[in-house]
């Protein structure tokens, strides 16, 4: 007779939430580690309006989610609905994972980890280097954190002056380094360019379908700068190929999206995942498009 396992036709269900979410690669990444592994989870992509979050909270525990990646624009809303939040992402002030313990949220930032580990197994170093960051939402939080360690500046310029301002003042209550908020205007981005060694691109600008727009004019660029842009959608944004073509050293979004991936799988699982296969299935889906 042949035994059948019941258990796995019920597979425990990961996501990730967003709005909106359709170019979202998590699923694709995922999916690949948990059949490399043979595990039986599925991991699914919600859009979810931002009027539904705390509809979408309650759902996380009505349908028993182990596991939840939470994408823009969530990633500081989602704080107050959390149960637990880990100490650093608590500082950061914004989540980008969650387990779900029989209705117990626990919240996470893997980003600022896989951020700086995707600089790092570059072959870069941040220490005494003078940083500019374009963006202040929560990519742009996880990375100053884990950046304001060992960077000698961090100048962050924000559309929303605002927040680059409140994210820098933030930033000085945990680190002794010298961070200003500013304007996003072409005569900062200028001025900031010049003196930087390395300029960071957390703003959604230049990612798919939008891919013919850069955050920063192609003559603010020069050839001592490392340009790390976290799109990873398409794979060499407009920045990218700006930064090439000026002779800078440039690093794309596809590692540090796959870092924050492969963290978040080993949390929910307690497996670790396969890198390169994550990355691997991502190539080849971006790359077929
Ligand atoms: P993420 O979680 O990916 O960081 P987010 O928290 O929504 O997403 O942050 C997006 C960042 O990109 C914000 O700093 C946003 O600027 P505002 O604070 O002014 O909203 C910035 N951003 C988004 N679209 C932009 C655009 N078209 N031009 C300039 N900045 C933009």
């Amino acid at each position: 007779m042949i035994e059948k396992n019941f258990s796995n036709a019920h597979p425990k269900v990961l996501c990730v939430i967003g709005y909106p979410i359709e170019h979202s690669m998590s699923p694709i990444m995922q999916n690949a580690a948990i059949s490399e592994l043979n595990l039986n989870y599925v991991y699914l992509a919600f859009n979810i309006l931002p009027i539904n979050l705390n509809l979408a909270v309650k759902g996380f525990k009505v349908f028993n989610i182990t596991g939840i990646n939470v994408a823009h624009p969530f990633k500081q809303k989602i704080l107050k609905y959390l149960d637990d939040i880990d100490p650093i992402a608590q500082k950061i002030g914004a989540v980008n994972t969650i387990k779900n313990d029989d209705g117990y949220l626990t919240g996470k930032n893997t980003d600022a980890e896989g951020g700086i580990q995707a600089l790092l197994d570059a072959g870069y170093t941040i220490s005494g280097k003078n940083i500019l960051l374009l963006g202040a939402g929560g990519a742009a939080r996880a990375l100053t954190y884990v950046l304001a360690k060992e960077a000698k500046k961090i100048i962050v310029v924000n559309r929303t002056k605002k927040k680059a301002i409140n994210l820098a003042n933030e930033i000085k209550i945990f680190f002794d380094i010298k961070i200003e908020g500013k304007e996003y205007h072409n005569s900062v981005l200028k001025d900031e360019s010049e003196k930087a060694d390395i300029l960071i691109n957390t703003t959604p600008i230049g990612m798919y379908p939008n891919i013919s727009k850069s955050p920063i004019p192609i003559e603010f660029l020069h050839k001592d700068l490392l340009v790390y842009d976290i799109v990873y959608n398409p794979l060499e944004t407009k920045l990218l190929k700006d930064a090439t073509q000026k002779g800078c050293k440039s690093l794309g979004g596809l590692d540090m999206l796959v870092n924050q991936g492969a963290l978040a799988f080993e949390w929910w699982t307690n497996k670790k995942p396969n890198s390169s296969v994550m990355k691997k299935k991502i190539i080849e889906f971006l790359g077929n498009k």
